[in-house]
């Protein structure tokens, strides 16, 4: 199957025109799975939560996820994206979806803050969803989500990996250097494939600016990087990948992943 991201510089405040520009960029790339990055309606430095909230939808209802359903239907490519969303009860969070062209929309509200976001979003206090899906060829795999920052808490990934993901889609806005180098890691230590997203380009919040460091990547259950956009500019990059190599959990001869695991040991 074939699993990849849209990098691209989201315009704050603008979501039609990000959508558009996704449309652009996303147009004859085949893809089982595409993963866009973490806010990729809105933009991410917010001025103030009036403009987050101005930008934040109600998810399934709101006018992005109605264009994600209508991209995977056209397309029958299963979209991740991350968008700001307005909840039922007025609450801001910062979500990320999982589109797929025939089945129902999944929506996961970051559990993991990052820095100024804690202003505008409550944190999500719900499990990272992991979903059954079908690529186009009939293979089956399992789809785990998770937000940007996330990557920091090495317990997300593992919770999605015990819970059967196969790959975990990362949407993201990373600012910090260390992700790129980090995720790899994330892959070998829980022997899944993982697709992390980032966006370019910097924004203002009116008293400090912020360079995202692009460089989108997938990785595979070895650790080895399937590839890494530029650090800038525009790319939709798709790797071919088979699933069940992330449910071989045998490290050596005498080392499987998960049975050699001793949580009792340290579960405080
Ligand atoms: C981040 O979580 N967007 C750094």
């Amino acid at each position: 199957m074939l699993i990849g991201t849209v990098q691209f510089a989201p315009r704050y405040g603008q979501p039609e025109a990000n959508r558009a520009h996704v449309a652009a960029l996303v147009a004859g790339v085949s893809a089982d799975v595409l993963v866009l990055p973490e806010l990729f309606t809105s933009g991410y430095f917010f001025q103030a939560t009036a403009d987050a909230r101005a930008a934040a939808e109600p998810v399934p209802k709101g006018p992005s996820c109605a264009w994600l359903i209508e991209q995977a239907r056209a397309t029958g490519t299963t979209f991740v994206a991350g968008l700001p969303e307005r909840g039922p009860e007025g609450g801001l969070f910062n979500s990320a979806v999982i589109v797929p062209p025939d089945g129902p929309v999944t929506c996961y509200r970051k559990i993991h803050l990052y820095n100024e976001e804690k202003l505008h979003f409550a944190p999500g206090r719900q499990p990272p969803p992991v979903v059954d899906l079908t690529a186009r060829d009939g293979t089956s795999y399992r789809l785990g989500l998770m937000i940007c920052f996330d990557w920091f808490y090495p317990e997300v990934a593992r919770s999605l990996a015990l819970r059967g993901a196969d790959i975990i889609a990362h949407p993201s806005n990373l600012v910090r250097k260390n992700c790129p180098r980090a995720m790899p890691i994330r892959a070998l230590e829980n022997r899944v494939f993982t697709v992390t997203a980032n966006r370019y380009g910097s924004e203002s919040n009116g008293k400090a600016t912020l360079t995202f460091i692009g460089q989108s990547q997938a990785c595979a259950p070895d650790g080895e990087l399937l590839y890494r956009a530029p650090r800038v500019g525009d790319a939709a990059d798709v790797v071919e990948i088979d699933p069940a190599e992330a449910r071989l959990k045998r490290v050596t001869a005498h080392n499987e992943l998960w049975e050699d695991r001793a949580p009792a040991t340290y579960s405080s």
